[in-house]
């Protein structure tokens, strides 16, 4: 396996892209390459996380992400921890930060948070010794989707910088598009939204992206279109008509695609309700890389674990 030594990362937590540098970003992709050979190959296992404890800390619902964190700490030999908060004394009233410091006291090295508040995984980060990784914090942000999004346009396309990348639906509401804006934005691509102003907000532009607000526009020139899944259970208020109304707008069918480049590839990180977002035939095009995007989840959260754990051994020798 080929890793690149992390002497240059310098976080103990991973809260979100916000504040990592291009230089970190790379770090992390870069890694992630040696690490999909590893899950790729017969022997699945390395020992970079041998005797260290990953809690498992969901708030909220998640499939694809807790059971890749799951996998990339067990590919790293890490003892893992379900903590399952349906079972837990959270619901008999424990605060969350005991609920976190009992973990600790247990040995976790790591704690893979998700929570429905904004910013709940810097507080945890604040307050204890293991490093926090954010899984997804409320609307704000969900950093190691951005970070498995890159690999896999790199992965398909070469080098990120000069790419355009088409950002269609619930802008509003989704912390992975605001993580991919910022994440893309920092490797040089350029970012376009799409979607009705009310969830595509003209104030989006501050975050140096363009808006658009037919599917149309968004596609010509896209190198990517990135689908968002429409978040019913965030929305308060009814943003648009109908489910029906916006997938004949903004669902992408083949028919709509002939807007874009040949070239272009489609992703989105799931779940998918589909015939909304996407028809069911553009599920089944080869440049449809919602499956590659999963597989590139392990390898992209083993690279984190292993530049977290490079920074950690950096801060035990003594640097600051
Ligand atoms: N993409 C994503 O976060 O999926 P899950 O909600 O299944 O983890």
């Amino acid at each position: 396996m080929k890793t690149v030594p992390p002497a240059t990362f310098r976080h103990r937590h991973l809260l979100g892209i916000e504040g990592l540098s291009k230089e970190d970003l790379l770090l992390i992709l870069d890694n992630a390459i040696g690490f999909k050979d590893v899950v790729t190959r017969t022997i699945k296992k390395v020992p970079t996380l041998r005797g260290k404890t990953v809690v498992n800390l969901f708030f909220e619902n998640s499939t694809r992400t807790r059971t890749s964190f799951e996998l990339a700490a067990r590919r790293l030999s890490a003892d893992v921890i379900n903590f399952d908060v349906a079972t837990s004394s959270v619901n008999k009233g424990e605060a969350l930060l005991d609920t976190v410091e009992t973990i600790e006291a247990l040995g976790a090295d790591y704690v893979v948070m998700r929570h429905g508040s904004s910013g709940a995984p810097h507080f945890l980060g604040k307050a204890v010794q293991a490093s926090v990784i954010n899984a997804g914090d409320g609307a704000h942000e969900h950093p190691t989707q951005a970070l498995l999004d890159a690999f896999t346009v790199r992965e398909a396309l070469g080098d990120i910088a000069g790419r355009r990348i088409a950002i269609v639906g619930d802008i509003l509401h989704s912390r992975v598009a605001r993580s991919n804006i910022l994440l893309f934005r920092k490797l040089g691509a350029s970012v376009v939204l799409v979607g009705p102003p009310t969830l595509v907000p003209d104030r989006f532009r501050e975050l140096d992206v363009e808006t658009v607000h037919t599917l149309r526009e968004g596609l010509t020139d896209a190198d990517v279109i990135y689908l968002l899944r429409i978040q019913l259970e965030r929305q308060r208020r009814n943003l648009f008509p109908s489910l029906e109304e916006y997938r004949m707008l903004y669902g992408l069918n083949a028919r709509q695609l002939r807007h874009a480049p040949d070239h272009a590839i489609i992703m989105h990180p799931g779940p998918v309700n589909r015939g909304v977002e996407i028809s069911r035939e553009v599920m089944e095009l080869p440049q449809t890389l919602i499956t590659t995007q999963v597989t590139n989840g392990v390898a992209v959260r083993m690279a984190v674990f292993y530049v977290l754990q490079g920074a950690k051994a950096h801060e035990q020798n003594g640097h600051s």
